[in-house]
């Protein structure tokens, strides 16, 4: 019989969560158990796991006894306040919030880029921001190619970033619009339905919000390179799911079009989608669902000789998070960091 796992979704009932779930079965990810954890609002209702219906249990400080890996995707003060107690119980905590994410001991990990980073776990391994993970999926096959100097990035966010209920938000929003009803902003500070706005997260001293920060740290993290030079501006726009980015690279020399198209049509979890003739590019609809990032538009940029420009679409909640974060798992698993519990989940 081979090895199998007892996992833990922490947010079993959120976007992510859901997605962590379907993507455990598609996957065919080894579980032999599976505890599906939310807030106590949750308790009581069921999702299905390979056609069996398994309760939603509010976790508690008994919530991870027996438990070897811990998917969370319950917002940073969830995995704060839980992280450490799933850690001393034995498990392993792949955490898709931002409370660890730039934490010296806490490997931050997009396996298509820096799978080896996951061997130093202390038993949290970060998921990063889902903007970051797009981006970095892009751009780390350009960069081994040739070090890029500096990224210039502009996002376009779906709903999905903000959750569920976002997603909930805007298509009733949409609705009420068209019924000509003036709709009040409940999860979001605006309404989003026929709008866009800069990213709603939280302001800092320097002019920019959390999340464009986030694109900063996180890159230079993931890509190891501390002096990497990255400014980006977030902006939410009124698409259900799927972020895409509008990217500038700067590089040392010039970056030939046809060599980055090149590297990009071999590069790991990226699919080239261009049609000159046609304007046909990546497009949020068409990532949606998907594994890989969309990328296209690519070329030279003629205001610098050493420019290149590039247009991407991922899904938010698939490689921007959920996916992420089974993929770590299953290096976990590839290379034996994971103590395994037999046997598999039948029904
Ligand atoms: P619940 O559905 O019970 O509120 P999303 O990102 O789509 O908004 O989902 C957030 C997820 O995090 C949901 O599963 C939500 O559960 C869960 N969650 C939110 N707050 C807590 C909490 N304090 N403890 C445990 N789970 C939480």
């Amino acid at each position: 019989m081979s090895d199998s796992y007892r996992v833990a979704i922490l947010g079993a009932t959120g976007a992510v969560g859901t997605e962590l779930l379907e993507l455990l079965e598609s996957r065919n990810f080894p579980v032999a158990e599976l505890k599906l954890l939310a807030s106590p609002r949750s308790a009581g209702r069921t999702l299905q796991f390979l056609g069996e219906d398994l309760p939603v249990e509010a976790v508690g400080d008994r919530s991870f006894d027996n438990v070897d890996v811990v998917l969370a995707s319950a917002g940073g003060s969830t995995s704060k306040a839980w992280a450490s107690k799933a850690v001393d119980a034995g498990a392993v905590v792949i955490d898709n919030s931002s409370a660890f994410r730039l934490d010296p001991g806490v490997p931050l990990v997009v396996p298509e880029v820096n799978p080896e980073a996951a061997a130093t776990h202390q038993g949290i391994i970060a998921n990063p921001n889902c903007t970051t993970i797009l981006l970095a999926v892009a751009v780390w096959p350009l960069h081994q190619v040739q070090p890029v100097k500096r990224i210039v990035a502009a996002t376009y966010q779906s709903a999905s970033g903000a959750g569920a209920r976002a997603m909930e938000e805007v298509k009733t929003h949409t609705s009420a619009i068209l019924r000509g009803e003036d709709p009040k902003p409940g999860i979001f500070p605006y309404t989003l339905a026929f709008n866009l706005f800069p990213h709603n997260s939280p302001m800092t001293d320097l002019g920019y919000c959390e999340e464009e920060l986030k694109m900063l740290n996180e890159t230079r993290k993931i890509f190891g390179a501390p002096d990497l030079r990255v400014t980006a501006t977030c902006v939410r726009v009124p698409v259900l799911r799927a972020h895409s980015e509008a990217i500038n690279l700067e590089f040392e020399q010039p970056f030939p079009v046809a060599k980055a198209k090149e590297v990009l049509v071999n590069a790991p979890g990226v699919k080239l989608v261009e049609n000159w003739q046609t304007n046909y590019f990546p497009m949020p609809i068409e990532a949606s669902g998907r594994d890989e990032v969309l990328v296209g538009r690519i070329r030279q940029d003629i205001s610098h000789p050493c420019g290149l420009e590039l247009w991407l679409s991922g899904d938010q909640i698939r490689k921007g998070a959920a996916l992420n974060a089974i993929q770590i798992a299953e290096l976990l698993v590839e290379r034996h960091l994971l103590k395994p519990t037999t046997p598999a989940f039948s029904k």
